[in-house]
C-alpha cells in the first residue's frame, strides 16, 4: 500500500472508536498484571463492557475518565473467586479469553451471557483447556454456560482445528499460568494482539515459523502493567471505507489501528481497483496511522483461503461491494461466518437477495454476480451488528427506501455508527 498523498476534492474526515479486539485484551492482561496499567482509547462498545463486567466480578478495581481506562491488576492471586455467574452479554472474545485466565485459577467460575451467545461453539476452547489440566465443562455439548475450575495446568503444544485467534489467545492466557511451555500453531496466521500485549508487558513469547505452520509459545510469567493507547477498530473503519467506496466519497479514517493480521479487507480492495494510501504514525505496540480513500470502479477478485481470518468480520461488507462491482467474486474457506452473532452467510445472502442482489450461499461462503443496481427493500440484519452495518452501506446506494430490522446491536461494536454513516449521505 501506498505511502498517503490525497488530491483532489477535500475529503471527509472521520474516526471510529477504539479497537475491540485489543481493548478486550489490554484490560483482561490488565487484570492479570502486578500494577496500575493505564488504557487510552478503550473501545466504548457493548462487547468491551462486558470485559469490564469481568473484571468486576473478579473483584479487580479499575476507573474510566476521558476515555482512559485506569485498572489496578494485583496479579494473577489478586483475582477474587466471583460470588456470581459472569455475565458475558453478546461477546464471544469476552467469554472465550476470560475462559483462558480462569483455567490458571484455583477456583469454581461459571461464565453465561445472552441467548444470542449460548448458540456459539465453545468446546473449540474447552478441549485444549482440558488437555492443560483444568476443569471445564459445557453446560449442553458444545455451548455455554462454561463452568471451570482451574490450576495446575501443564503446558501442551496443539493446533487448533479451527482458524481462530480466540481460541489461541485462550490457549496462551491459560499457558501464562501453566508449568513448562504452552506451544500454539497456526496453519494460517489469525490477529496477533494478544501476543504484541504479552510482548509489551515482558512475557516471555515468541513467534517463530516452523515445519508445521506459525509457531508461538509462551511460559508462566508475572506481567508488568501497561501504558497504552488502543488505536481506531480497523473493522469499524471498514463499514466507512465501503460507504466511502459505494457513494464515491473521498475519505479520510483517522488514527485507525493497522495490523497487518487485520488488513486482508483493505489488501482485497486494492485489488478491486480502490486506491487506498496509509500515513503509519507508530508501530509498536500496535501498527496505527490514518488511512485515505479514493473511490473509482471496483472489479471482482479472487480472495484466497489463508486471507479469511484476516477479514473474517469484513466479509458481510466484501459481499456488499461485491454487488456494486464488475465480475463474480466467490467467497469461500469461510465456514466459520456461521458461528458468529448470527450465520452470517444465510443473514447476508438474504439481506443482499432482499435488495435485489444477484447472489448465492455455499456451504463455506457465498457467490456474488455484479455489478447489480440495489433497491427499495425490507431486510433483517438478525439482531447482529456486523450485518447491520453491512446492510445499512448496501441501503446507501439503493434506488428507493430500505427497512432494516434486527440492528439493535449495532453498539456492540460501533457506539456512534448511524451518526458517522450519516456523513456518507
Ligand atoms: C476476534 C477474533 C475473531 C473475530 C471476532 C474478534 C478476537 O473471531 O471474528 O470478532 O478479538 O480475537 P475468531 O477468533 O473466533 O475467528
Amino acid at each position: 500500500m501506498k505511502r498517503a498523498h490525497i488530491g483532489g476534492l477535500t475529503p471527509l474526515r472521520v474516526r471510529v472508536p477504539g479497537d475491540k479486539s485489543i481493548s478486550h485484551r489490554a484490560a483482561l492482561l490488565a487484570a492479570m498484571a502486578s500494577g496500575t496499567s493505564r488504557i487510552a482509547g478503550f473501545s466504548p462498545a457493548g462487547d468491551c463492557a462486558a470485559t469490564l463486567n469481568v473484571l468486576k466480578t473478579l473483584g479487580v478495581s479499575f476507573s474510566g475518565e476521558d476515555g482512559v481506562l485506569t485498572v489496578q491488576g494485583a496479579g494473577l492471586t489478586g483475582l477474587k473467586t466471583p460470588q456470581a455467574s459472569i455475565g458475558c452479554s453478546r461477546s464471544g472474545t469476552t467469554m472465550r479469553l476470560t475462559t483462558g485466565v480462569l483455567a490458571g485459577r484455583p477456583f469454581e467460575s461459571r461464565l453465561t451471557g445472552h441467548p444470542q451467545l449460548l448458540r456459539r461453539p465453545m468446546r473449540r476452547i474447552a478441549e485444549p483447556l482440558l488437555a492443560m489440566g483444568a476443569a471445564v465443562e459445557l453446560a449442553h455439548g458444545d455451548t455455554a454456560p462454561i463452568t471451570v475450575r482451574g490450576g495446575n495446568l501443564e503446558g501442551i503444544d496443539y493446533e487448533p482445528p479451527v482458524a481462530s485467534a480466540q481460541v489461541k489467545s485462550a490457549v496462551l492466557l491459560a499457558g501464562l499460568q501453566a508449568e513448562g511451555a504452552t506451544q500454539i500453531v497456526e496453519k494460517v496466521v489469525t490477529r496477533d494482539h494478544t501476543e504484541r500485549l504479552l510482548r509489551a508487558m515482558g512475557a516471555p513469547i515468541g513467534t517463530a515459523i516452523g515445519a508445521r505452520g506459525i509457531e508461538t509459545s509462551v511460559s508462566a510469567a508475572d506481567l508488568d502493567p501497561i501504558d497504552i493507547e488502543v488505536p481506531g477498530d480497523l473493522s469499524s473503519a471498514s463499514v466507512l471505507i465501503a460507504a466511502a467506496l459505494v457513494t464515491g466519497t473521498n475519505s479520510i479514517v483517522q488514527d485507525v489501528g493497522l495490523n497487518p493480521t487485520r488488513c486482508g479487507f483493505l489488501r482485497v480492495l486494492e485489488r478491486m481497483g480502490a486506491e487506498l494510501e496509509l500515513d503509519i504514525h507508530a508501530e509498536e505496540p500496535e501498527p496505527r496511522g490514518d488511512l485515505f480513500v479514493r473511490p473509482g470502479p471496483l472489479t471482482a477478485t479472487a480472495v484466497l483461503l489463508e486471507e479469511i481470518p484476516s477479514l473474517i468480520d469484513e466479509l458481510p461488507l466484501l459481499g456488499v461491494l461485491a454487488t456494486q462491482a464488475e465480475g463474480i467474486t466467490v467467497i469461500e474457506g469461510a465456514a466459520e461466518l456461521r458461528a458468529k452473532e448470527s450465520d452470517r452467510i444465510e443473514g447476508l445472502v438474504n439481506g443482499l437477495r432482499a435488495l435485489g442482489a444477484d447472489v448465492r450461499q455455499l456451504a463455506d461462503g457465498f457467490v456474488v454476480r455484479g455489478p447489480t443496481r440495489l433497491g427499495s427493500a425490507v431486510c433483517d440484519a438478525c439482531d447482529d451488528h456486523r450485518l447491520a452495518m453491512a446492510l445499512s452501506v448496501g441501503a446507501l446506494v439503493a434506488e428507493g427506501p430500505v427497512r432494516i430490522a434486527g440492528v439493535d446491536y449495532v453498539d456492540d461494536s460501533f457506539p456512534g455508527f448511524e451518526r458517522t454513516l450519516a456523513s456518507f449521505r
